[in-house]
């Protein structure tokens, strides 16, 4: 909890019929994070003093997704969704002490960015309430705002609205500023004889304004008020955050040659001059340092790609994959819980998990550390400047010296020491003219098959 003077309330108690899931609609995902966290990711700029989450279908659920990102974040529920205004009053009690503005957010709107926010509470100094509005390509269902110069005089919603009104073309995004105290006062003098029956949170401004209090209106970007009703709306939301984190990479001077093709997470940390090959799929807690090259149809999550090193193609860092500079990863290799130390290189067709590879050791191909014993997972320690010769079976628990080597295909089960040749594997026999022998018969015997 910080001493701001904002509280946020995040409206996220219906359950999104549309979207034809058991999931809550909240904590279907953008960008590998719940759309609750998003609109908390919009409202943390703010820091704000208390977080209220007003959940409702699914609220355990709810809950457990809020704590996760915010400890401190209260989560309120509303039985029955009876209107927007309703719903805010679920969290009378929980601000019940606070003094300062109150910010409503919906949970299923992901993208308002923080400056609009920073603006509403800038434009609260001077009025009551604020009210977020944007001017859509197409206006349709959305509540109208009925403007006089700088005053907001009411919010009419579209069922409500007359012709007239219709024909305005700015309209409510929904979030809204407020005092408090005054916002509470507000929404018990609203009533619900209207279309729908509902507790309309936007009739405030009318009832503020009968109190000759100031409200007025901030514009956002139509982008900014993207919500999410349906699947469609949801693959819709990912490729809109997906071209923004695109875009803003390209910005920071990162390369990519089919951007369009790269795929973020919420939190992707790509540094500079870092090089992105077309086909990648970065999963949530990536750091891609500074120069790092990630090749064509990699997946990564969880891991960190240290300066000049290279990754794939068709590579796969699973969480905690961490790769000191200047290690390579090649082609169809499986890093999972590893420390790749400087210099080190694994670059074909190995799953090295759970274990440790000093600097500028060579892993063969196809090695593997077989971590797992059907209960529990068993480390592998391998050296610096060590050679694992190609096809070796590290059975975990296992050490491997520094300066060691393995022969290939060396099913090693006792540690190595440092500088010494481990070979684990049966001595080969050369039987003369057997192979020859032995096709003569197999084919004799099937001439004679055919002839039964
Ligand atoms: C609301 C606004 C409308 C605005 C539009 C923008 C009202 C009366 N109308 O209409 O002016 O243009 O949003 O998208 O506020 N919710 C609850 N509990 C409830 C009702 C709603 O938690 O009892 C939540 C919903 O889950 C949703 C949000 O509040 O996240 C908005 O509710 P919704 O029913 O979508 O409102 P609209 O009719 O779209
Ligand atoms: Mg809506």
């Amino acid at each position: 909890m910080s001493d701001s003077n904002t509280a946020l309330v995040i409206l996220a108690a219906g359950q999104g019929t549309r979207m034809k899931s058991d999931l809550p609609k909240v904590l279907h995902e953008v960008a590998g994070a719940p759309l609750l966290h998003h609109a908390m990711f919009s409202g943390a700029s703010l820091e704000p003093a208390h977080s209220v989450i007003v959940a409702g279908y699914g609220a355990e659920a709810v809950e457990a997704a809020a704590q996760e990102l915010d400890p401190d974040a209260t989560t309120v529920v509303q039985t029955e969704q009876l209107g927007t205004a309703h719903a805010t009053d679920q969290a009378r009690e929980a601000l019940a002490e606070f003094e300062g503005n109150v910010i409503v957010l919906y949970g299923d709107t992901p993208f308002i960015r923080p400056e609009t926010l920073e603006a509403m509470v800038a434009a609260r100094k001077k009025n009551a309430v604020v009210v977020l509005g944007f001017e859509p390509a197409d206006p349709a269902r959305y509540g109208r705002l009925v403007m006089q110069g700088e005053m907001l005089e009411k919010i009419v919603e579209f069922k409500e609205a007359t012709d007239e009104e219709r024909a305005i073309a700015f309209c409510n995004s929904g979030v809204i500023c407020a005092d408090a105290q005054l916002l509470f006062q507000l929404i018990a003098a609203v009533g619900n004889e209207n279309a729908s029956g509902e507790y309309y949170l936007t009739d405030i401004v009318g009832l503020a304004r009968e109190r000759g209090l100031p409200v007025t209106a901030v514009t956002c970007e139509e982008e900014e008020t993207m919500g999410v009703n349906s699947r469609l709306d949801l693959a819709r939301a990912e490729a809109a955050y997906q071209a923004r984190r695109r875009m803003d990479a390209l910005v920071e001077g990162v390369t990519m040659q089919a951007p369009e093709t790269v795929f973020f997470s919420f939190d992707t940390v790509i540094g500079r001059d870092a090089e992105l090959e077309p086909n990648i799929v970065f999963g949530p807690g990536v750091t891609i340092e500074t120069g790092a090259r990630i090749r064509a149809f990699s997946h990564l999550e969880g891991c960190h790609v240290s300066r000049g090193a290279i990754v794939g193609p068709y590579a796969r860092l699973r969480p905690g994959a961490e790769l000191a500079e200047d290690t390579h990863i090649g082609n169809f290799v499986e890093i999972k819980n590893a420390q790749i130390a400087e210099g080190a290189k694994v670059n074909h067709l190995s799953y090295i998990g759970d274990a440790s590879v000093g600097a500028a050791t060579n892993i063969g191909a196809g090695t593997i550390t077989c971590n797992y014993d059907g209960v529990f997972k068993h480390r592998t320690e391998i050296g610096a400047r060590a050679f694992i010769g190609s096809d070796t079976m590290l059975i975990a628990p296992v050490k491997i010296g520094d300066d060691a080597m393995t022969a290939t295909g060396a099913v090693v089960t006792t540690d190595v020491p440092a500088g010494a040749l481990a070979v684990a594997r049966a001595k080969q026999v050369n039987k003369p003219g057997f192979a020859i022998r032995f096709m003569e018969r197999l084919r004799a015997l099937k001439l004679k098959k055919s002839q039964e």
